[in-house]
């Protein structure tokens, strides 16, 4: 199940492609990411936007990238530029692969410095620091950590060396393996959570939140946050399910993975939402409050809850390994493109691209403490990393992608792919011509003029 590269394995099932993609898929953009955009933008309108944006776009997108990786057989730059030719079509379809490379090197660069967080967490949750805390002493834990550069970096490099050697070593296969188990005990610790916020307050109030839209506060924005998270969510727009899409046999239905795939996702993310958002309202905490909701809720809870300390800190310790199967799958990228381009081997490949990210994380993470004042158009460096990537880079080369398949590809070919009868592939020319690309175009045009 491994990812090799020279003699082009498959998978040896469609349950091994299925744990790695979801792998990828489900991390931190579920648990951290999720509620904290749903909470910055609006609530159910958000949330009911990302659906839409999850089944009309990011599922026919994802379709499409894995197409694409299994006809070219070669990493993403090489399978769009090789597709194209055997189509007629021009070979600068190929820089689409390039732009999701550039695209994973950055999102791992903060994604790094959020993985550090949850690892800093384990040992903060381990040793009982929020055992009967209120929500200020808590909110200001995590402040305190925001503000010291150094325990920042600290994790931050803890991260990155561990995802580091997981794929400068080459056992991605073995951490995928070890995902069959851990992934579904995060679901179980998600499960936990969601009773003891039944049984504790603020449920009904966050389901009528995460479920009831104000149509009202829709708007560009909101548009363009969803749309990115989705993209984000599923890992889209970077190439790596076009090079995962390589790895899969013929046998394998695409529409029915990625259907499971979207689905697994999307329950974790609303999970995380039903776990976090009634100790948000219960405590009266700012459901705006960005990028450290999770850990400014989450805390409260395992701190009250009877063997809070073991659950807390399992439950970091495995949104740590759901964070490591996603950054493996985005330094992954980086380090095969160094490794075939350049005379360096893989190790060095990995060293040198890991290096580069974690300068680039260090600058993120320093925007929470000594350069905030350095902005551009009111974001600091962390914000810029992620909107370039989430609201731009990540859609177009998903639009690419999409408008590759429903529009340069010989539409018989993809057909036969796709095994559809009639009505099924009148739907899907729809959507993957249409309503897709749109979709997405008028995002950008909408989140423009607002
Ligand atoms: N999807 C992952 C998450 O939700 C993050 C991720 C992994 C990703 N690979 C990606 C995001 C590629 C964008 C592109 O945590």
């Amino acid at each position: 199940m491994s990812i090799k590269k020279h003699d082009h394995a498959q998978w040896s099932s469609s349950f091994g492609f299925v744990l790695a993609a979801v792998g990828s898929a489900v991390g931190l953009g579920n648990i951290w990411k999720f509620p904290y955009m749903v909470g910055e933008s609006g609530g159910a309108v958000f949330v009911l936007t990302y659906l839409v944006c999850i089944a009309l776009i990011g599922f026919p997108i994802l379709v499409a990238e894995w197409l694409i990786g299994r006809r070219g057989q070669k990493n993403p730059i090489n399978s769009f530029a090789d597709v194209a030719i055997s189509e007629n079509k021009s070979s600068a379809w190929g820089i689409v692969g390039g732009v999701g490379i550039l695209a994973g090197f950055i999102v791992l660069s903060f994604y790094s410095v959020i993985g550090g967080w949850a690892l800093n967490y384990i040992t903060k949750v381990g040793t009982g620091s929020f055992v009967g805390q209120d929500s200020d002493a808590i909110g200001t834990t995590f402040d305190a950590m925001l503000a010291a550069p150094g325990t920042l970096t600290l994790w931050h490099t803890v991260f990155m060396v561990l995802t580091a050697l997981i794929v400068g070593v080459g056992v991605t296969g073995g951490i995928e393996k070890a995902a069959k188990v851990l992934m579904p005990l995060l679901g179980l610790i998600l499960v936990f959570i969601l009773g003891y916020n039944v049984l504790n307050g603020g449920f009904a109030e966050a389901v009528s939140y995460l479920f009831t839209p104000d149509f009202g506060k829709l708007n560009g924005d909101v548009l363009l946050a969803a749309l990115g998270h989705s993209f984000f969510t599923l890992s889209l727009g970077m190439g790596i399910m076009v090079a995962y899409g390589s790895y899969l046999g013929r046998e394998v239905n695409l529409l029915k993975t990625a259907r499971t795939v979207c689905i697994l996702d999307t329950v974790v993310a609303l999970a995380a939402g039903l776990a976090i958002f009634p100790i948000i309202f219960n405590h009266g905490l700012d459901p705006a409050s960005g990028p450290g909701l999770i850990f400014v809720s989450l805390p409260i809870a395992f701190g009250d809850m009877t063997a809070g300390t073991l659950i807390g800190t399992l439950f970091f310790l495995l949104i740590t390994f759901a964070a490591l199967t996603s950054s493996i799958s985005l330094l992954e990228p980086s380090v095969e493109f160094l490794e075939e381009r350049t005379s360096m081997n893989r190790t060095m490949s990995t060293i040198v691209a890991s290096s580069v990210i974690w300068l680039l994380g260090v600058a993120a993470l320093l925007s929470f403490n000594l350069w905030s004042e350095f902005t551009i158009m009111g974001n600091g460096i962390f914000d810029i990393l992620d909107k370039v990537t989430s609201k731009f880079l990540l859609p177009l080369a998903g639009l690419a992608a999409i408008l590759f398949v429903g529009w340069q590809l010989s539409q018989d070919s993809v057909r036969r792919e796709l095994g559809l009868s009639d009505g099924a592939w009148s739907l899907w020319q729809i959507v993957a011509k249409f309503i897709a690309p749109v979709g997405v175009l008028i995002v950008f045009i909408s989140s423009l003029m607002s």
